[in-house]
This record gives structure tokens, sequence and C-alpha cells, in this order.
């Protein structure tokens, strides 16, 4: 399905019409991948629309760009105040959002130093990420061929437009061999994390998830779940998983921006405990909802768009 159009792209600083929102076909980051982005996600809630994670979407985003020695010609508060005017604007209350920086127009040469860091920020309507019912049957994946990048090569805590090259390929074998997605394991072979998710697991009643050093993306999803986990009384165990412990879950789901919490159902053609969302998943997605959709957010997680002091100091907001 097409992304939905709506009427207007941020671009470096103003709106711009849809369909006006365009890049050179020589600028840098379409040859080298150079580009540094996020998605978010924004819910209508009971109380308003609301951005989930705000600040910590704006922070990474600033930080992956930094990693690439990129800097952005625009503030964190310049960012924070633009998502909220993208949405805004364009009347949208359920959304998902994409701000990207990348390097743009000048040199084409491989080093980027030289070319100027831009910024877009495209809002749109948007649902389910792995398919219709996903949230409540979950979904079959399978262990791709394909490893996530070792930590001395692609850094993975950077959220950047050439790392998904990778994800790409893990995705499209999954989807040709008949699965919703693929798990991909770590340079190590230890369980690192899907093309676009992180991945949970429940053994025994204690919860399970690879640790930022498996070649993963630290979610902020991730560290939502991990949060509500441990304020439910759960045990979570953060570090190596061997790929053995998928076919002996009790439980498995998904966690991300895009995918929210979605449950697995089997893994390499064997079922994930009975084939069925576990009770801990549920607990967990049901409690993430109560957030993100209810509107009761005790974490102070969500960001009203039509909120007054809505702009949290970067220095409070912990992304890592
Ligand atoms: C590779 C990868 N891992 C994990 C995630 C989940 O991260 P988050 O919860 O911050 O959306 C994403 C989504 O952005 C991703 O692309």
């Amino acid at each position: 399905m097409a992304v939905k159009k709506v009427e207007k792209i941020w671009m470096n600083g103003k709106h711009v019409d849809w369909d006006d929102a365009k890049v050179h076909i020589l600028s840098h980051v379409i040859h080298y991948g150079s580009s540094f982005f996020e998605g978010i996600r924004c819910y209508k809630t009971p109380h308003g629309p609301a951005v989930f994670r705000l600040g910590d979407h704006v922070k990474r985003l600033i930080y992956s760009a930094k990693i690439f020695r990129a800097e952005i010609p625009f503030s964190y508060e310049q960012i924070f105040d633009a998502i909220i005017d993208t949405i805004k604007i364009n009347e949208l209350e359920n959304c998902y959002i994409r701000p990207i920086a990348y390097r743009g127009y000048d040199d084409l040469n491989v080093n980027p130093l030289k070319n100027p860091v831009e910024l877009t920020i495209a809002a749109y309507e948007w649902g389910s990420y792995l398919g219709q019912g996903a949230h409540e049957s979950g979904i079959d994946v399978c262990v791709s061929s394909w490893r996530r990048s070792t930590p001395d090569t692609t850094p993975t805590m950077a959220k950047i437009g050439g790392a998904y090259m990778n994800s790409q390929l893990i995705k499209m074998e999954a989807i040709t061999n008949g699965f919703a997605e693929g798990i991909a394991l770590d340079v190590n072979g230890y369980v690192g994390e899907g093309s676009g998710e992180n991945l949970f697991l429940v053994h025994d009643n204690i919860i399970y998830t690879p640790g930022i050093h498996n070649g993963i993306l630290s979610g902020i999803t991730r560290k939502s779940v991990m949060r509500i986990a441990r304020d439910l009384g759960y045990e979570i165990v953060d570090g190596n998983l061997m790929r053995e412990m998928l076919y002996m879950a009790d439980e498995m789901f998904f966690s991300g921006t895009a995918a929210e919490i979605t449950p697995i159902r089997s893994v390499d053609k064997m079922n994930v405990g009975n084939g069925m969302p576990g009770r801990v998943t549920k607990e967990l997605q049901a409690a993430f909802f109560d957030v993100v959709k209810q509107g009761n957010d005790k974490y102070g997680w969500l960001t009203y768009i039509d909120g007054k002091d809505r702009i949290l100091p970067m220095k409070n907001i912990n992304a890592v």
C-alpha cells in the first residue's frame, strides 16, 4: 500500500506541498545511503492526539547524525516543534512520523563532509505494520541467513539509511519464503533482532531480550517494554541469547514503533508455546496500549500536540 498522501511536508524549515518535497538525484544520500532518520507514532487518545516518546526520538536522531559527523542545522527544540507542527498542519491524529536528515547536493565524493545536512519531516496515516490481525493472532517468522552487522562495521545504535540495506535482505528473504519477518543473529551467532523490530521471549516466566551489544538498534519501544515489565514485577534478562532459546520459548514477540507489540506464534515453522499469543505478551501489550491509546501515561511518555509546555529539555531525556 502506497504512503497515504497528506497536504504538507516540512523541508528545511518550512512546509511545502507534498508533491514538491523533492531532492536532487545527485544528492549524496541517494548514492551512499547517508541519512539519519526516525519512525515515531502519534496516537489518538481520549485526551487528544499525543506523540509517543518524542523527545527520545529527536535525541536519537541527533545522535545518529553525530556518529557520522553530521550536524543537523536545527536544534532539538526546533525539530521537536516542527514535528508537532507537521502533525497539526495536516490535521492528523493517528499517524506515523518520519523525520529524516540527509547529506544533500554538492560534491559526489564518498567523503560527505562538504555536503549540506538537510532535514525533512513527513507525517501520514499508517496502520498495523506486520499485517491485519498481527497484534491479535501473532505472526510466523524465521531465523534469517543474514546477520546483523558487527560493532566495528556499521554502528547499529545509529538509525541510518544505509543500514537498512541489511534489513531489506532479512525482510525479503523472510517474505519470499512465506514468513512475515526474519530474526537476524549477530556476528557471534547470538540472537539479534528483526529487520525493523526488537525481540523478546518468555521462558519459565522470565523475560529475555538481546543486549544492545548484540547488533541491535536500542529501540525506544524496547526500553518502554522493559520498564513496563519491571513495573509489573517480571524479571528481565538482557544479554546474549542462544538461537535455541527461540525454539524453547513459551512466548515471543517483537517490539518497535511500527510493530508496537506483535506476538510471534511460530519460528522456523515450530510453534512458540501453543502457537497462540501468550499470557505475558498479552499483559504487556495491554499495558502498552493502555498508555498510548488510552492516555493512561504514568511515565510521562506522551506529548499532547495541543499541549503548552510540551518541550522537555534534552538533558532530561534518556534515549540510550
Ligand atoms: C532495526 C530496528 N530495530 C528495532 C527497531 C525498534 O525501535 P523503536 O522501538 O525505537 O522504534 C527498529 C525501528 O525503528 C528498527 O528499525
